[in-house]
């Protein structure tokens, strides 16, 4: 949750396998550049079987790392299938980032899916490629901060501002069971808030729904 003063704070979950490489020496840079923004900002390298518990106290989990050969860093992706990641990534804003030599496009198709699809619930405020030479870039990874402090402003803003309830929704509504009802309503309305939606369809009833199963 954000403090009073609405400080983000942002943790950085990322993998390399080279110690003191060009992920490491960027994750420096991107740290610097959140702290320089205003943000509170703490770093983690990745292990597939940590313990994920502490995202909990953070507003966004900024997650990035290299590809190799054709996969995103294995400490990384692994801790989606073998740790309590996504389990504490539930409702979490996050931002992606990945560091690799394929062109853009190619890393947009065939990479960033390799962590999206695991995150098809999550409020996604930023992703990037960086290319070997923007890795050191200022001005790449700035913009890459700001995308993300700008889309985590806008997101507190809509939480704040009124929700509406679609007609199809208002009637889906009316016929849940009465001893029910205000159960969906209110994980409708929460969820709606966490994900930044300032609209309620059916689909976001379902999705929330779904998160109470
Ligand atoms: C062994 C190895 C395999 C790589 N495989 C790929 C790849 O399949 N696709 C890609 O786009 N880049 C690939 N790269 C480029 C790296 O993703 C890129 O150089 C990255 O910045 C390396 O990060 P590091 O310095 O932290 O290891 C590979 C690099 C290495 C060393």
């Amino acid at each position: 949750m954000s403090n009073s003063s609405q400080q983000m704070k942002a943790v950085i979950l990322y993998d390399t396998r080279s110690v003191g490489g060009s992920t490491d020496r960027f994750v420096d840079a991107l740290g610097k550049s959140l702290a320089e923004a205003g943000a509170y900002v703490e770093k983690g390298k990745c292990k597939a079987t940590a313990d994920y518990s502490f995202v909990q106290d953070f507003d966004v989990i900024i997650m990035g790392a290299p590809v190799y050969y054709l996969l995103v860093s294995s400490e990384l992706l692994g801790s989606f299938f073998q740790s309590n990641l996504k389990k504490y990534l539930r409702r979490k804003k996050v931002a992606l980032f990945l560091t690799c030599g394929s062109p853009e496009p190619m890393a947009y198709m065939m990479y960033l899916p390799q962590l999206k699809m695991h995150l098809v619930r999550n409020k996604i405020l930023a992703e990037k490629v960086f290319a070997p030479q923007e890795l050191s870039d200022k001005q790449a990874i700035d913009e890459y901060v700001n995308d993300i402090t700008k889309a985590y402003r806008k997101a507190l803003k809509t939480r704040n501002s009124a929700l509406i309830w679609t007609e199809e929704a208002q009637e889906l509504l009316a016929q849940i069971p009465s001893f029910f009802r205000n159960r969906i309503k209110i994980a409708a309305e929460e969820y709606a808030e966490e994900m930044g939606y300032r609209e309620i369809t059916v689909n976001v009833i379902d999705e929330a729904k779904a998160e109470l199963e």
